[in-house]
């Protein structure tokens, strides 16, 4: 099978190309932009006779969709390009793959849920409430699959990190090396979802072909719940980054354009019942991911 991976230069895209390395499918990487030491074939998903053409041309029978507008304060400002790319766009890669009969595999987000208060784990079928831009055109994005009537597999992720592109992750190993003091907030509670973990997961859906009767939206993130505190604490800790003290804080504290989810853990209960996916705990994955980093552990 011919499958095409959209934002293959993303967080995601480029571990599902580390994934999938040794596929009997054939895989065609593409992105907006060519970038340094991939290969990358051009694709702008917002053009729906670019898609069109990719999907004819190579006969593609699935798509992966890691491409998105991810900047969630920015969105704010920016909703017209965040709705192009994270809802209408989304809606030309679902038309082209119901033309050939093809499945869409979707990445969606915790962000489609915040609005009212929760302290369980969002179901599946629990209805969206987003509070920002971002995650109400993720949440359009997923109408706009269902509307199209292709086969599909939504996977709503949250806090995603990986060795590549710009992370919390990242940011957090340089300001807890180089700064004396650092506050992070503690009334967000979450999971954090090591982008490998995720790669991993999707490629076993799809290279295990039990999606044809499993259509639907499913829940992704690593075990374990934790406060963007606690993610800091760990990566810290693991880091050996003991000269820094780190003191939870409110939110508002750190004035944001938008007001992101407070309680935003994600069931992932059907997503393992279905596709017999086994989760690793969040500080396993953590350490993997800096021992990928060539962080000294
Ligand atoms: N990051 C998170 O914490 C998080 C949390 C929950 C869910 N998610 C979802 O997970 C998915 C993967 O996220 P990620 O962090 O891997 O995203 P990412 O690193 O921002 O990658 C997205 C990729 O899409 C590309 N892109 C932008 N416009 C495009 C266009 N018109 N056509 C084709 N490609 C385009 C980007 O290129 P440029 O860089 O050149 O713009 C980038 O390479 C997204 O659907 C995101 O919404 C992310």
């Amino acid at each position: 099978m011919n499958i095409l991976v959209t934002g293959a230069n993303g967080q995601l895209g480029n571990e599902i190309r580390i994934v999938a390395k040794n596929s009997c499918d054939t895989y065609i990487y593409t992105d907006v932009l060519e970038a340094e030491g991939v290969e990358t074939t051009l694709l702008d998903i917002t053009s729906m006779e670019a898609v069109r053409n990719m999907v004819q041309e190579n006969d593609v029978k699935c798509i992966i969709n890691c491409a998105a507008y991810t900047n969630v304060d920015k969105a704010e400002t920016d909703e017209a390009l965040c709705e192009l790319l994270n809802a209408k766009a989304v809606g030309n890669l679902a038309i082209a793959m119901k033309e050939v009969d093809g499945l869409l595999v979707h990445i969606s987000t915790d962000y489609v849920f915040g609005g009212d208060p929760y302290n369980t784990p969002c179901q599946e079928d629990q209805k969206g409430t987003p509070t920002g831009v971002y995650g109400k055109t993720k949440l359009h994005g997923e109408q706009n699959i269902l509307a199209a009537g292709c086969k599909h597999v939504i996977i709503r992720t949250a806090w995603l990190y990986s060795e590549f592109g710009k992370n919390f992750v990242k940011t957090m190993l340089n300001l807890t090396a180089t700064k004396p003091q650092l506050k992070v907030v503690f009334d967000q509670v979450g999971t954090p979802t090591y982008a490998y973990d995720l790669a991993v997961a999707i490629y076993k859906i799809v290279n295990e072909r039990k999606y044809e009767e499993n259509n639907g939206v499913y829940h992704y993130s690593n075990e374990g719940v934790c406060s963007w505190y606690d993610f800091t604490k760990m990566i810290a800790e693991y880091a050996g980054n003991t000269g820094c003290d780190i003191q939870p804080c409110h939110s508002d504290e750190f004035p944001s354009p938008v007001k992101r989810p407070a309680y935003s853990v994600l069931d992932k209960t059907k997503i393992k019942q279905t596709f017999g996916i086994s989760v690793p705990y969040w500080t396993t994955s953590l350490k993997v991911c800096l021992e990928r980093m060539n962080v000294k552990l």
